[in-house]
């Protein structure tokens, strides 16, 4: 996890750098630092907690140089401390690091040995020790890094300055995302993009294995063996005002809002209407290559992993194609059975997760090939896999997932859809019938969305209970779960998703008047099943709250609040459930006081295991 982004160029670094820092916080907040120069000294700022922190110990003017570093944290090796904040100094250098060395300790040892004194818990202090080993060799700091990680394993990203060079900037990249920002005359190196896209909209994408050098002569870029590579800029389309507020209180308020525009973004140009058919447009060979498959295999992690249970429900049920999921970091260690004639599936909002990169890297290993679902362009799952599908959600900056999930499954649905027509189990009507009610879901969320003030209540009379019980069946059980993920998260409530059914076989023994019971109830097949269920709750004193279908006037009656959404069918009833659950988690925590976009112990992007 950890932001980290270097800057060099002739405008105000500081500011630069702790802009970049805010832009990065989603990844961690437990503790922020930079590095500048100021009459050839470097100077060091550390601080825990939020970005805030740091600003408030940041003298005025602080540097007069071309170059800087910063950082902010999400621990991993030793506690939130100020000494434990990046950046890390050994001799003249200077380094920030996101990511984690495995073998930190036998190196820290080693070095211990030769009478280096460490000074924090981290395991990112080996590099720059590590790293000065050889530059107090006489060696450069290019030559010196490429000696250093030969002998480092883990993942990392690194950006490192030293005192001897204010006009020089190394950064490497070896398993956590780094991209290189290409302004006039100055230059940006970041975790992510939306860390300097109010200055830059050329890129270009580090791959593991590569290092930059940034001096008075431009950028040049290597390979650990010092071996010049050419790269391709690549222009970036998004609006710098996307990753604002734009109004609303939060992020997360923001992202909820934005599902319809996020989901019109993703259908367009892969439909075409009157055929009743999906094309993938720029990944027309994925469908050819999937459209045989035996089986296809999906892997997430958290709310990704709810999309791909979604998944399975769509392309069993429309295409006919035999679906497992897996949590990707159960997949990566336990040695999975595939054969000739499977598909991998990766879905990530980030493109970053590490359990799902490893995982789609143990499918390639054993010659499966992988298509991503990917909100990032560009991010690692997106060049790791055969082919992507990118769902278009815009950067998604709250550290809950929300439009991210939609999107999901709305190219779930699509790519259900096309692999239904091409294996000939989805009739043309059909087909035409399901993209039909597909384009008439962002109105509905829109409907959704204008009964936000209901949701605000019903959360202002619950927001004080301890625990949350979620219940679904069917295809919208992955969105009690992911319900349940969204109250936990950034409410700190304990919630649990549960498939209905099964209550009656554990749950239904914690049923009480404490324990609110969130039900989720469509007109479908299993809705009496549903409604019965309703009833064991409040037979044993509990207290229901129902989301259901306008129209239903059975359930009123018999719950204690109910919140209706538009009329839907099935396959696409996950998308527009999940809004008010959204809504709900979102105002719980506002009215627990919380903080929404930051919750604590999490980040973003969980680039560790
Ligand atoms: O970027 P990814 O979709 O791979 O992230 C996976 C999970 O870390 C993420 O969905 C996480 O569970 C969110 N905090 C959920 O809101």
């Amino acid at each position: 996890m950890c932001g980290i982004i270097g800057y060099i160029g002739k405008r105000d670094v500081v500011s630069l750098v702790v802009d970049g820092l805010r832009r990065l916080e989603y990844r961690g907040y437990d503790s922020a630092g930079i590095a500048y120069f100021l009459k050839g000294e470097i100077q060091l700022k550390r601080s825990v907690g939020k970005l805030s922190s740091l600003e408030a110990i940041l003298p005025r003017n602080p540097s007069d140089g071309v170059s800087g570093i910063g950082h902010t944290r999400w621990a991993t090796h030793g506690k939130p401390s100020e000494d434990n904040a990046h950046p890390h100094r050994a001799g003249t250098l200077v380094m920030v690091h996101n990511g984690i060395i495995e073998n930190y300790l036998s190196l820290k040892k080693k070095l211990q040995d030769e009478g280096r004194v460490f000074t924090s818990d981290t395991d990112s202090e080996v590099i720059i020790h590590l790293v000065d080993s050889f530059y107090q060799k006489g060696l450069s700091l290019e030559v010196s890094v490429q000696k250093a990680v030969m002998q480092m394993h883990g993942s990392y990203a690194i950006c490192i300055l030293s005192k001897d060079a204010p006009d020089e900037l190394v950064a490497v990249r070896s398993g956590c995302p780094l991209v290189v920002g290409v302004g006039e005359s100055e230059y940006f190196v970041a975790s992510d993009i939306p860390a300097f896209l109010s200055h830059t909209r050329n890129v270009i994408y580090l791959e593991d294995g590569e290092m930059v050098l940034f001096s008075p002569n431009g950028l040049e870029i290597c390979d650990f063996k010092g071996a010049r590579l050419v790269k391709e800029q690549h222009q970036i389309s998004w609006d710098p005002v996307m990753a604002e507020k734009g109004g609303y209180r939060h992020f997360m308020q923001k992202e909820i809002h934005e599902q319809p525009r996020a989901i019109v973004d993703t259908i367009r140009g892969h439909v075409a209407q009157e055929a009743g058919e999906v094309l993938l447009a720029g990944t027309e060979e994925i469908g050819q290559w999937m459209e045989n498959c035996q089986r296809i295999v999906i892997i997430g992690c958290g709310t990704s992993w709810h999309a791909a249970l979604v998944g399975k429900f769509l392309l069993e049920e429309i295409a006919k194609i035999p679906v497992e999921v897996d949590i990707a970091s159960e997949f990566r260690y336990r040695d999975p059975h595939l054969v000739k004639g499977d598909w991998v599936i990766g879905i990530s909002q980030s493109g970053e997760t590490a359990d799902t990169l490893a995982a789609i890297k143990e499918a390639k290993t054993k010659g499966i090939p992988t298509l991503s679902i990917c909100n990032v362009v560009g991010s690692s799952l997106s060049r790791e896999t055969d082919a992507v599908f990118y769902t278009h959600a815009g950067p998604e900056i709250s550290v809950a997932s929300t439009k991210a999930f939609t999107t999901q499954l709305t190219a779930l649905t699509l790519l259900a859809i096309y692999l239904g027509r091409r294996r000939g189990h989805l009739s043309e009507k059909a087909g035409k019938q399901l993209i039909h009610q597909l384009f008439l879901i962002p109105k509905q969320i829109e409907e959704v969305l204008a009964h936000e003030d209901r949701v605000a209540d019903i959360a202002r009379n619950f927001f004080r209970y301890r625990d949350f019980l979620y219940l679904g069946r069917g295809i919208l059980y992955p969105v009690a779960l992911e319900g349940a993920l969204k109250l936990k998260e950034i409410s700190y409530i304990h919630a649990e998703g549960y498939p209905a059914g099964e209550m009656k076989h554990g749950p239904i023994a914690l049923i009480d008047e404490n324990m609110p019971v969130v039900v989720l109830a469509l007109k479908d097949k299993v809705y009496e099943k549903i409604v019965s269920n309703v009833m064991e709750v409040k037979a044993r004193g509990g207290v229901v709250i129902a989301f259901a279908e306008e129209g239903d006037t059975e359930l009123a009656p018999l719950v204690d609040e109910i919140c209706f959404i538009p009329k839907v069918v099935s396959a696409l009833s996950p998308i527009l459930m999940t809004i008010p659950l959204q809504l709900l988690a979102y105002h719980v925590s506002v009215s627990r006081g919380s903080d929404v976009d930051q919750p604590r112990n999490l980040a973003k992007s969980v680039t560790v295991e």
